[in-house]
């Protein structure tokens, strides 16, 4: 049929226009993605996989099963347990990957002689894998887990291991490997756990000696003894079915052990690595909040109409497709560009695989739309439900530390620009000139990575125009930073209360504005997300106002992290003191901002005479006073504000608000249609 060949030289085309496109076309998955997942499609065989195909189509966008993307790249494989066999073929060049988890099927052939040398999690475990492991595992130095556990590998292990640093896990048992332990294993200064049983391994052990081994399998091999003595304190270590009590001593490298030696010493002498403290046991496979940017482009199809008509439609294609991608995505290839230094581990992978914490649903529709209001800006649906499987569209980027570090000038005195309540914010800069506000949480906020990320996906589905807008994180060394849009035009709290003559000078019509978008923000919050956030540290400094003097709201969805008892003096209601914090309470702090808004005083003010520290406990009273309002209203606004009624009527929203009873305070719905009624007022 020639149908074999046909196909082949497609292949080929398709490498070739993608690669030749590759520098233009970022909308959709990788092209040097695509093609690796295709031939390994075919080397399997062609299995029941959702989605995969045997030349083109867009895993990303399409969302094949098993496969996770970051932006347009491949970053992992999840395909343990699908019954896959066939073998994996000579092409796993995924430039991006990260993850590759392809256990327990039943995939025959040997280990692949080129590798991705990102990967830094591969297992291969319970196949049916021949031949021996390959040298070509030595570019793979960036792997913190390694499991090729139950195949039928046979041969030495190789001695390709100087540069794993990283390496925690190694698990090799229940194959046919046979010779000694290669020199070095030594070298592998990170790893915690290793796996040999059940193999042919001889020699003896001191390669091991030196390692931070919590957990040492090596159970049904040929060792051969002494054992050395540190590696009797290993916590868990598994020796039996080994010869060890045979005469045979080959010479151990070091001298022989003393009698102090055998002292057990716990922790290991040779810490080559700061990173020696990997802790995951296991070949967990980790995966945080999933994101991704879509487009619906198909270039399989076009491919398969004019790939048989040679080399002059191969042109035609190659410049149609440069035409096209280049043109269409243009925008969105930029903004890609700008974060290639970011590496971002984010899955979305659908039904399976993943460990962490799984994401809870987002809001049906995160703005409805009030009669009479003007839809403003409205902010993308955090999730699809498509199938029922959930997707996240929204794309949270993945910073190293060192990257905010040169973003933010090492966290200078200069880029400082205030202590949350949860820690400092500091200003940063991409190289492209983007600004970023970049939190720093403090230590012991939150307790683990896991929790952390669980705190990110969760911030991550807050989308609303109104609300500060997540837009990475870092998490490594026990730092756990968040990354924002930045706001350049400071906090509420900054434009009413510094004195600086600099400062951003509100109008009345802006104050009104201002309510509005916080308004909006915490009626979200309560009524349209799901479930429900509670703000609870809303005030004048959590008010940010961007370029275009409009609201956004910040710290919304870290409530959590508050210590019950942090609530800031001068916005906290009354039930407070009883530590109860409802969505009332966060009513209540809206309207004391509601009066700094009217007033220019802050929530408290240390400076004033005692009776008027608290703005709430000096307005309260004279609010309903047309007399006492006038005289209350910000003094700079000279005057211009609009008619009494007006007034009056924000006035009232603020009492409503402030009222002591938590029940009694309207809900936030409420206010946005007082509010608007005024605006309406105001012509
Ligand atoms: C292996 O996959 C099968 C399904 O193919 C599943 O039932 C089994 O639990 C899996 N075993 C492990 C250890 O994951
Ligand atoms: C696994 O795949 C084989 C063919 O490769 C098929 O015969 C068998 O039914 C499959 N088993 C399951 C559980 O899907
Ligand atoms: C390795 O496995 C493949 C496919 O399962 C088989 O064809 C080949 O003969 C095996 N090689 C050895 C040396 O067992
Ligand atoms: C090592 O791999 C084998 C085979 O896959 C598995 O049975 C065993 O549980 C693994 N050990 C660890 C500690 O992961
Ligand atoms: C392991 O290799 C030996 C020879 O080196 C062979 O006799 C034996 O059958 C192999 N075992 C398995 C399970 O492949
Ligand atoms: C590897 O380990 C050996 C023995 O511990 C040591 O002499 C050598 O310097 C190490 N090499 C590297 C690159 O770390
Ligand atoms: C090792 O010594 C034990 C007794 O100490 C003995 O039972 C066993 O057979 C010996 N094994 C070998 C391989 O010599
Ligand atoms: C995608 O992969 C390319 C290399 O293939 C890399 O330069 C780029 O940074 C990756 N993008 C992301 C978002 O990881």
């Amino acid at each position: 049929m020639g149908c074999a060949n046909l196909a082949l030289h497609l292949h080929i085309l398709i490498m070739t226009v993608m690669v030749f496109t590759a520098t233009f076309c970022v909308g959709d998955t990788d092209p040097l993605d695509v093609a690796a997942i295709n031939s390994l499609y075919v080397a399997l065989g062609s299995p029941p996989l959702q989605g995969w195909k045997p030349s083109g189509g867009d895993p990303c966008v399409e969302q094949w099963q098993g496969v996770s993307c970051v932006f347009s790249n491949i970053t992992a494989l999840h395909l343990g347990g699908m019954n896959l066999s066939g073998e994996l073929g000579s092409n796993l060049d995924f430039p991006s990957i990260i993850e590759m988890d392809i256990s327990n099927n039943s995939i025959g052939g040997t280990i692949p002689s080129t590798l991705p040398s990102t990967l830094k999690r591969l297992s291969l475990s319970d196949n049916k894998l021949n031949g021996s492991i390959p040298d070509a595992l030595s570019i793979l130095t960036q792997l913190t887990e390694l499991s090729l556990g139950s195949n039928h590998l046979t041969g030495q292990i190789p001695d390709v291991f100087l540069q794993f640093t990283s390496l925690t896990n190694m698990n090799l048992s229940g194959n046919n490997l046979s010779g000694q332990l290669p020199p070095s294993i030594a070298n592998l200064s990170s790893l915690t756990a290793l796996h040999l049983q059940n193999n042919q391994l001889g020699g003896t052990l001191f390669v091991l000696e030196d390692l931070p081994l919590q957990n040492l399998n090596i159970e049904h091999n040929l060792f051969s003894g002494p054992i050395p003595p540190k590696l009797l304190t290993i916590p868990e270590f598994r020796k039996d079915g080994n010869p060890f009590n045979t005469t045979v001593i080959p010479s151990p490298p070091a001298a022989a052990p003393s009698p102090e030696a055998m002292v057990p010493s716990p922790s290991p002498s040779n810490e080559k690595s700061p990173h020696s403290v990997a802790k995951s046991p296991s070949m967990s496979m980790k995966a945080p909040a999933p994101s991704i940017t879509r487009s619906s482009f198909e270039v399989k199809n076009i491919i398969w109409w004019i790939a048989g008509f040679g080399i002059f439609i191969f042109i035609a294609l190659g410049i149609s497709l440069f035409m096209c991608c280049y043109c269409k995505r243009r925008p969105r290839s930029k903004n890609y560009e700008e974060h290639t230094d970011m590496g971002v581990y984010i899955d979305v992978e659908k039904g399976h695989g993943s460990k962490l914490p799984p994401l809870q649903q987002a809001p049906p529709h995160p703005l409805p739309i009030i009669p009479g209001e003007k839809f403003i800006s409205p902010p993308k649906s955090a999730n699809e439900i498509e199938g029922g499987k959930q997707i996240m569209t929204s794309s949270i980027r993945v910073y190293s530390v060192a990257s905010l570090q040169q973003y933010t000038n090492s966290f200078s005195q200069e880029n400082y620009i205030g202590e949350g309540t949860l820690g400092p914010v500091y200003k940063g800069e991409l190289p492209d000139g983007k600004l970023l506000a970049v939190r720093k949480l403090n230590t012991s906020m939150v307790q683990n990575h896991e929790q952390f990320l669980q705190l990110v996906s969760n911030i991550s589905k807050i989308q609303h125009a109104n609300i500060v807008k997540l837009i990475g994180y870092c998490s490594e060394h026990s730092q756990q930073l968040l990354v924002y849009d930045y706001c350049s035009n400071g906090t509420l709290h900054d434009a009413l209360h510094t004195d600086d003559r600099a400062r951003v000078k509100l109008s009345w019509n802006e104050r009104i504005q201002v309510s509005l978008g916080a308004a909006r923000a915490l009626q979200y919050l309560h009524e349209n997300f799901q479930p429900p956030i509670v703000h609870r540290n809303f005030r004048s400094s959590n008010v940010l106002l961007n370029d275009k003097m409009e609201v956004c709201v910040s710290d919304c969805g870290l409530g959590s992290l508050l210590s019950s008892g942090s609530a800031d003096q001068g916005y906290d209601a009354p039930e407070f003191e009883s530590g109860s914090y409802t969505q009332q309470s966060d009513v209540f702090s809206f309207g004391v901002m509601m009066l700094e808004l009217l007033t220019r005083r802050k929530a408290f003010d240390s400076s004033r005479p005692r009776g008027e520290q608290h703005v709430v406990r000096w307005a309260a009273t004279q609010l309903h006073d047309i007399d006492a309002l006038s005289e209350m209203v910000d003094p700079s606004l000279n005057g211009a504000y609009p008619p009494m009624k007006s007034l009056s009527r924000f006035a009232d929203i603020i009492s409503s608000c402030i009222q002591h009873e938590p029940e009694f305070r309207p809900a936030m719905s409420e206010i946005v249609q007082d509010l608007l009624r005024i605006t309406s007022n105001l012509g």
